[in-house]
């Protein structure tokens, strides 16, 4: 088997009906974004084969958003596709590709997938999940051609300094001018109420690569649309030439719909940052409420946070007997292991349920921990 297995796959296969683990916001609803023209257009919309390089519209949409050339941008199957064009045409077989650990699991393992050599950056509970230069520098090698970082960080929801990647960047120009530095911004838009966007790295220096998607912040991971950016018009080129020859092109009814996401992506994030923010409040105050158990960082954006079951009240066995019995009380938990972390995490997501619904869950949850150390 190319790709090791991963229990993440019970996301989509598996749903229990309070989902604590699920990363995006709520789904969207068709009718949330449906007007005149829009319903006019779909009827008209001829079912041909899209771009490779993606719909020009969406390009041009997505440019603005990153204030970058629509050229630069190539349309993607979810930020998912994104990482696989990104390895597949920066890397040769025998190069190296470093990521983050803790971090979404097909980004770690999709680097073995294609047949690279994987070198992981073990990121700490205990040092906020900070990523620190030196020892990215440590690991870097002739080899490496892609090292791929994420902000916000999935499953932690914490973020990375701009002036930090910079100096990352620079650096990598001068010491390793063959490797670019791919930014997963996945979660860049989804923040709290009214806390101010973080900034796209889209454009900050040659030799960055950002993946990112309507999947999260928009709430339409069932769309399957992503998008690349690169400075590098032959790596631009070479990405078009893969994706026609793998997946063709994008659905040309999903980039339809992606479009109006988009125009309406104002509305969007109101209603959804706004819930992020009353689900984060809550969060806080369950971390709070049962803090002689657990301990957490709290997230900068992303409506999802890393839990940790202290060391001093949890231990192995009654690690087990949590997910026993969240899992017979109806309650689906990502599991810390998923991401690279131990079973001692797990994944809180805040943002998918109804508030009420979510404040059931939390408080089933301190039954289940009160009964388990009590
Ligand atoms: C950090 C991160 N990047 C990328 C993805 C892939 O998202 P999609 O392919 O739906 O855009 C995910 C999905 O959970 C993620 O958490």
């Amino acid at each position: 088997m190319k790709f090791p297995s991963n229990d993440i796959i019970s996301l989509l296969d598996e749903r229990l009906e309070l989902n604590l683990a699920e990363s995006t916001n709520k789904d969207l609803l068709l009718e949330e974004i449906w007007d005149e023209s829009f319903s006019e257009g779909l009827k008209k919309l001829t079912l041909e084969y899209g771009t490779s390089q993606g719909n020009d519209e969406l390009r041009e949409l997505i440019g603005k958003k990153l204030q970058v050339d629509k050229n630069k941008i190539i349309i993607t199957n979810g930020a998912a596709f994104g990482f696989f064009l990104s390895m597949l045409c920066t890397c040769e077989l025998g190069e190296e590709v470093i990521t983050v650990q803790p971090n979404f699991p097909p980004t770690m393992d999709l680097i073995e997938g294609l047949g690279f050599q994987k070198k992981l950056l073990k990121l700490s509970f205990e040092n906020a999940y900070q990523l620190e230069e030196e020892d990215l520098f440590k690991i870097i090698s002739e080899k490496t051609k892609l090292i791929t970082l994420v902000s916000p960080l999935n499953p932690t929801g914490t973020i990375i300094n701009r002036a930090k990647i910079e100096r990352i960047s620079n650096r990598l120009k001068i010491e390793y001018p063959k490797c670019k530095l791919l930014i997963d911004e996945t979660y860049r838009e989804a923040t709290f109420g009214n806390n101010k966007e973080i900034t796209t790295f889209s454009g900050l220096n040659n030799n960055i690569i950002t993946v990112s998607s309507l999947s999260k912040c928009h709430g339409t991971p069932g769309l399957r649309i992503g998008w690349l950016y690169s400075d590098d018009v032959q790596l631009i080129k070479e990405a078009g030439i893969a994706k026609m020859n793998t997946l063709i092109s994008n659905s040309v009814l999903d980039e339809f719909v992606a479009i109006q996401v988009i125009k309406k992506e104002a509305k969007i994030f109101k209603t959804r940052r706004i819930h992020a923010a009353k689900g984060l409040e809550f969060t806080k105050k369950w971390v709070k409420q049962n803090e002689k158990f657990i301990s957490w960082n709290e997230p900068k954006a992303g409506a999802l946070c890393c839990i940790k079951f202290k060391e001093s009240t949890f231990n192995s066995e009654q690690l087990n007997t949590f997910y026993k019995l969240a899992k017979e009380n109806g309650i689906q938990i990502a599991n810390g292991e998923w991401f690279g972390e131990s079973n001692r995490f797990f994944r809180l997501g805040f943002g998918y349920m109804k508030i009420e619904q979510l404040k059931i869950t939390l408080d089933k949850l301190t039954r289940i921990i009160t009964k388990i150390v009590g």
